[in-house]
């Protein structure tokens, strides 16, 4: 009983993260056309897609549920929401509005506040993804972003980012002599470090590893880090296509929403450094978008991102063959999922 209970009231709060979505998405576009009009006519998405997408959130919702039933991680993961931040930080997304439509409108992709040292990053990393204030390098930035994809994925980013967890837990198993104490994972492109965070609640013994090229994202995920139980885990500034590991050092590596914002070279490259670093059995679980081959009835709405939230690199994304990078790699046994917007790679290297 008291199961049905805690699951009703999973899907509940599931279902209002949405309806509070939908609210902020229709309310700031109404916003925008008054205040900032674009010349850009918007195709309201059909009924029928509608229909589909709360489908496939529905399922997520679901898979989310049994991977905590089944142990993969605590029932209380579920519920794990950002509170603090978003009371203290909801307020500005609402006042960042203004200068987000400013720069679309401009079409102003690097826009940086002076204090902002932009030196030493690859050039496709300096620009103002989803037309964010100051890209990935301020706290400001640091402190909205979870917010904003939330509202973007309508509350289901978290349970898009933990169907990486049964995959990892899964394929670790793999390594039968090594304790939990000893399994060694890194999360690259960490962010605010909400996967790590995640990833503790289902390996609590592990050692994790984090990497980004955002000091602000890194210093947020600090923050977040330093108030779970458990070992802290070690942050570290660098490029994915550069990892400061020695090879052959990872058990398990992992990869939130990272590919579609990297231009095609530099996604290989990532992929090649995992290679580098993972060990042999090891397993690397990608997070990203969707694509064009697994959901081509959502074909229209991938187009309306990139266009809609400044994503350069996605366009190529969307038809970019992952199966082939990774194989090109050395990755073996590639398996593949899609979960409501997500599509995810789980790779093995080999022996
Ligand atoms: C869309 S966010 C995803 C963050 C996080 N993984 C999540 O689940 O929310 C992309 C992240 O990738 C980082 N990033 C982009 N290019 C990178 C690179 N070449 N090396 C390391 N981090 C990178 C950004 O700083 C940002 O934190």
């Amino acid at each position: 009983m008291s199961d049905i209970l805690t699951k009703l009231t999973y899907q509940t709060f599931q279902q209002g993260k949405n309806y509070f979505g939908i609210a902020h998405r229709t309310l700031s576009g109404r916003l925008k056309e008054m205040i900032s009009p674009s010349d850009r006519q918007i195709k309201p998405v059909s009924g029928e897609l509608i229909f589909k997408l709360q489908q496939r959130q529905n399922n997520l919702n679901e898979i989310d549920w049994q991977d905590a039933e089944r142990g993969i991680y605590p029932v209380s993961l579920l519920f794990d929401n950002p509170w603090e931040d978003f009371f203290k930080y909801y307020p500005i997304v609402w006042l960042d509005l203004p200068q987000i439509w400013e720069r679309n409108k401009q079409k102003n992709y690097q826009d940086f506040s002076a204090e902002i040292n932009t030196q030493g990053y690859p050039s496709y990393y300096v620009q103002n993804f989803h037309h964010q204030t100051d890209g990935y390098l301020s706290d400001l930035s640091a402190n909205l972003y979870d917010l904003q994809v939330e509202v973007l994925f309508g509350g289901s980013a978290d349970a898009m980012r933990r169907r990486i967890l049964a995959p990892l837990k899964e394929k670790l198993k793999v390594f039968t002599d090594v304790s939990f104490n000893q399994l060694r994972v890194l999360d690259i492109a960490c962010g605010t470090g909400r996967t790590l965070k995640m990833i503790r609640n289902a390996l609590p013994q592990a050692s994790l590893f984090g990497t980004d090229l955002s000091p602000a994202y890194l210093r947020k995920a600090n923050q977040l880090l330093s108030q779970i139980p458990g070992e802290l885990p070690q942050l570290l500034q660098a490029n994915s296509e550069e990892l400061p590991y020695l090879d052959n050092y990872f058990h398990g590596l992992t990869s939130v929403f990272l590919f579609h914002e990297l231009p095609p070279v530099a996604r290989q490259n990532v992929i090649n450094e995992a290679f580098r670093v993972i060990k042999p059995g090891g397993v690397f679980v990608i997070c990203d978008s969707i694509q064009l081959s697994d959901s081509p009835d959502l074909e229209y709405m991938m187009h309306g991102f990139y266009e809609t939230f400044h994503e350069p690199y996605y366009r190529h994304y969307m038809t970019d063959n992952f199966e082939e990078r990774l194989q090109q790699a050395g990755f073996v046994d590639i398996e593949m999922q899609v979960h409501f917007m997500s599509k995810y790679f789980i790779a093995r290297k080999p022996n």
